[in-house]
This record gives C-alpha cells, sequence and structure tokens, in this order.
C-alpha cells in the first residue's frame, strides 16, 4: 500500500470556505491525501482565502511568508512540498499573485476544486505555477465524491451544506458576484441526500449555506423551482436531523413561506443572521441593496411574529462613501429599534473593481473608526442584555465538544450562544438540557442535570413539500 501523504489546508473568510476546505479534503483523499492538523507535516498546503476585505489578502501574503519557511525547511530535508491557493483571492488575483509569490505551484478558484485531482498530478509530475478560475458550466458538486462515514464522524455533530453559490444582487462595495460568480441553486434531491448521509452518520444539526441562502431555487423532484422555505420543510423531515440552519439572507428574498417555517419548524432554530449593512435608505440606495429600511423593518416584524422567540443577527458596514453624521445616526436609531443578539460590524473597505471604490467622498479613516467603536458599544450591549435574559432558563444544547476546562463541554444554544457546562464526554453529539447559571457578552455557562433535550419529530408537512399547500 502506498504510504499516506499528508493535507493541510488553512481557512479564511466565510462558512462556504470552511465547507470548500472540507470538499477539498474529500476530493484529494481518494489520491492518498489524509487531514493534518499541523502544517510542517504537510506535502500539500492550501490556503483557502478571503477577499472580502482589504486586510485579508495582505494576510495571506504574510501567511504564504511563513509557508516558505516550511517548504525551505522541508525542503533540506528531502521533502517536497506542494504549495496551493484557494478561494476568492486566488479567483481575483490569482495571476498577480502567482508573480508575487513564486511558492505558489498551483491558483485554484472556488468553482473548480473538482479539477483539484488532475491539478495535482500535474504538479507531481513536475509542472508548476498553475492557474484554474475559470468559472465552468458544470456543477463542480456532482464531480466531488461524498464524504465517509469516518470522515463525518470526525468532523463533530454540525455540518454545513452548501446549496446555493454566487449572487446576482451586485451590491456596490462586494466583491462576491465577482469572486464567486452568478447565482447557481443545487438540485433538491442532491440536498436532501447529502444531508441524509450525513444525518445516518451522527449528525445532528445543519446549517444551509449560500452567499444568497434565501435566494434558492433549486429543482425539486417535481420538476418545480423549490423556495429555501419549501426545501426546509422537506429537509426537517430527514430522519436524525435535530436543528436546522442557514445563512447568509437577503432581506428581499424572505418569502411568506421562509417566514412561516420560522414559525411551523420545531427543527428551524430561532436564529437568522439578515444583514441590513445600515439604516439610511439614502445609503441603502448607493449601496445597491434594493431595499428600504421600511422593507427591512417589515420583514423583522414578520418573522417575530411567526416566531417572538428568534434571535436576529446582522452586518453593518460604516463609513460607506457619502455617509453623513446624520446617515450614520439612522444606523445607530435601526439598531435601537432591532434590539440584536448579537452582529457583526465593519469599517467600509474599498475593493478595487467595485463600483463603491470610485464613489465620492470616501470617508476619513479616523470617523470609519470612530463610527465603528461607537456602533460596536452599542452592539455588545444588545449581546449583553440578550445573554442576561437567558439568566435562570432552562436552555437546550447540542455538545459539540470538550470546553477549556477539565470536565467541561461546550456546546450551542438555538440562539447560537456558546454554553460551557460539566457533563461526561459521551454527551457530546447530544442534545442536553442546561440550567443557566452564569452569563457573559460572548457566552453562557450553566449545569446539565443529563436531561435529554432530544426533541421529539416533529409532524411532517407532507402538503407544503409536495407543493399542495403553496
Ligand atoms: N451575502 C451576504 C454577505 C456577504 S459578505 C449579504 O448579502 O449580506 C459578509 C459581510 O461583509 C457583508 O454583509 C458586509 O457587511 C461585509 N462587507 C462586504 N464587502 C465589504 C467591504 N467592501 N467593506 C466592508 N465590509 C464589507
Ligand atoms: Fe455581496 Fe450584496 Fe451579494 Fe451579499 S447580496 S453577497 S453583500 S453583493
Ligand atoms: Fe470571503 Fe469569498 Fe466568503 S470573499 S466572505 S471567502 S465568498
Amino acid at each position: 500500500m502506498s504510504e499516506t501523504k499528508k493535507l493541510y489546508i488553512k481557512t479564511y473568510g466565510c462558512q462556504m470556505n470552511v465547507y470548500d476546505s472540507e470538499r477539498m479534503a474529500d476530493v484529494l483523499s481518494p489520491l492518498g491525501y489524509e487531514m493534518t492538523e499541523t502544517s510542517d507535516d504537510a506535502d500539500i498546503m492550501i490556503l483557502n482565502t478571503c477577499h472580502i476585505r482589504e486586510k485579508a489578502a495582505e494576510k495571506v501574503y504574510s501567511e504564504l511568508g511563513r509557508v516558505r519557511k516550511i517548504k525551505q525547511q522541508r525542503s533540506a530535508n528531502g521533502k517536497t512540498t506542494i504549495v496551493g491557493v484557494a478561494g476568492c483571492v486566488a479567483q481575483a488575483e490569482g495571476e498577480e499573485m502567482l508573480a508575487r509569490a513564486p511558492i505558489v505551484d498551483l491558483m485554484v478558484g472556488p468553482q473548480a476544486y473538482h479539477r483539484l485531482p488532475e491539478l495535482i498530478r500535474k504538479i507531481e509530475a513536475g509542472e508548476r505555477g498553475l492557474l484554474e478560475v475559470d468559472f465552468p458550466a458544470d456543477d463542480k458538486f456532482e464531480k466531488i465524491p461524498a464524504a465517509n462515514n469516518a470522515q463525518i464522524i470526525a468532523r463533530g455533530p454540525t455540518a454545513f451544506v452548501t446549496v446555493q453559490e454566487g449572487c446576482d444582487k451586485f451590491c456596490t462595495f462586494c466583491v462576491v458576484p465577482y469572486t464567486r460568480g452568478a447565482e447557481f441553486s443545487r438540485p433538491v434531491e442532491k440536498i436532501v441526500a447529502e444531508t441524509t448521509r450525513l444525518c445516518a452518520s451522527g449528525v445532528k444539526e445543519i446549517t444551509l449555506l449560500g452567499q444568497n441562502v434565501n435566494a434558492y431555487h433549486g429543482i425539486g423532484p417535481d420538476g418545480d423551482s423549490w423556495s429555501l422555505g419549501r426545501l426546509l420543510y422537506a429537509l426537517a423531515d430527514v430522519p436524525g436531523l435535530e436543528r436546522l440552519r442557514y445563512t447568509t439572507s437577503h432581506p428581499l428574498d424572505m418569502d411568506d413561506v421562509l417566514i412561516a417555517a420560522h414559525g411551523d419548524l420545531p427543527e428551524l432554530m430561532p436564529y437568522l443572521h439578515l444583514p441590513v449593512q445600515s439604516g439610511s435608505d439614502k445609503i441603502l440606495a448607493t449601496m445597491n441593496r434594493k431595499h428600504t429600511t421600511a422593507v427591512y423593518y417589515d420583514v423583522i416584524k414578520r418573522i417575530r411574529d411567526a416566531r417572538p422567540d428568534i434571535a436576529l443577527s446582522s452586518d453593518f458596514i460604516v463609513g460607506f462613501p457619502g455617509e453623513s453624521d446624520a446617515d450614520f445616526a439612522a444606523t445607530m436609531q435601526l439598531v435601537r429599534d432591532m434590539e440584536y443578539s448579537q452582529a457583526f460590524s465593519f469599517k467600509y473597505s474599498p475593493r478595487p473593481g467595485t463600483p463603491a471604490a470610485d464613489m465620492e467622498p470616501q470617508i476619513e479613516e479616523h470617523v470609519k473608526s470612530e463610527r465603528l467603536s461607537e456602533l460596536q458599544v452599542l452592539l455588545r450591549q444588545q449581546q449583553h442584555n440578550f445573554n442576561q435574559n437567558c439568566m435562570g432558563r432552562k436552555i437546550p444544547v447540542l455538545f459539540t465538544g470538550k470546553g477549556r476546562n477539565p470536565g467541561q463541554l461546550v456546546g450551542r444554544s438555538p440562539y447560537l450562544q456558546p454554553v460551557h457546562a460539566d457533563a461526561p464526554e459521551e454527551y457530546i453529539g447530544s442534545i442536553q438540557n442546561v440550567d443557566i447559571t452564569q452569563v457573559g457578552t460572548n457566552s453562557l455557562s450553566g449545569l446539565c442535570a443529563g436531561d435529554n433535550a432530544q426533541s421529539e419529530p416533529s409532524v411532517q408537512h407532507k402538503a407544503i413539500v409536495e407543493g399542495a399547500a403553496l
């Protein structure tokens, strides 16, 4: 039998990249490559990169400096190392990066991972400097072998499933439509099959991924185009599945079936990441977000009517070109009105080739910094308040691994908060009730009495799944 070779992947950016890194591991496993957690024993090192903000690409260049040292060290010991850059930086700046960082053997964009085996074979045969960044017409997922039982178990009780990729919205600040290409939805049957396989191997929680996940419109077994809502109703019936989540959504695509699913499906966790970016209609228009604040307020109201305890999350950009003090004040007001459970906030970062990079006036760095810290103080306070409201409650926690202290486990609440509790290791992968006794801004902790909180199977949603109730 040939010796196993080691594959190391460092992942940056969004959850889609986490999913893609696992697919790269799956596609290289038949070639004899096994994942390793340490970079210095790796025969292939891949950086799976993100291009969303400036610093991300800079991080890749500095990481390549470290990689060069490891490669030289290994070479001194007679070992070869293949260095690859994947992900959105490879897609956007592959050619430039190959010229600037000659230690890179391979640049591969997110749509070409199914081609990795042949690319790696070429490099093993002596080729260098390969660039593979086309958007092929074929479905890359079709050509990637499924993870096997052992791989699924090793990855733990939660898993991502990409259902949609790419984006047609073209917000004026964003690189995603250029790095990930046009919207593409996977067929319903493929998603149900992947989810069924994951759950049969012990996965309890599935997060459906897409850059614009609620724009999902995959072909169903009946030949119709299915919405994300309808897909969720179908997935809720998969044996063994306990929890469902999806991310990231756009306010325009929150349709009635999806909102109803939040009320109907106990498996669908009460957490929604729905980025609004700004509370100013003027800024939303120049961002080309295609919705107003009124639309956002209305969507949130309808979701809260359907699922009153829903935890709400968002993304914000401060210092977008033309953002005045009044525009920023409108963002602060929107945050006060919404009461987020947590949120992500960023200073606007001009991305080459996107329309907003050329808009005037650009906002001075110190103004961006001041606005960001003011917003973050408010968001942290809201996060703290949200966590404080969990004090004294009994909350079902899906334990995912060991905590920092001996005897402790860590898991997630339905609202996606990390929760720590002393509990035996065999609880990893199960949902247990935890009495919350301590809360911080970032996490909760409590006592686990050992009363299993595995939910009753929910009623089947035949009418909706079969389209009769739509
Ligand atoms: N598809 C999602 C988010 C994609 S990117 C959506 O529609 O909202 C994740 C987040 O990064 C965005 O929500 C935005 O807040 C932030 N972001 C994207 N481009 C940015 C830029 N040029 N500068 C600063 N933040 C940016
Ligand atoms: Fe980017 Fe806008 Fe598409 Fe989100 S909706 S991925 S922010 S272009
Ligand atoms: Fe980054 Fe690409 Fe995701 S730019 S956020 S890795 S889609």
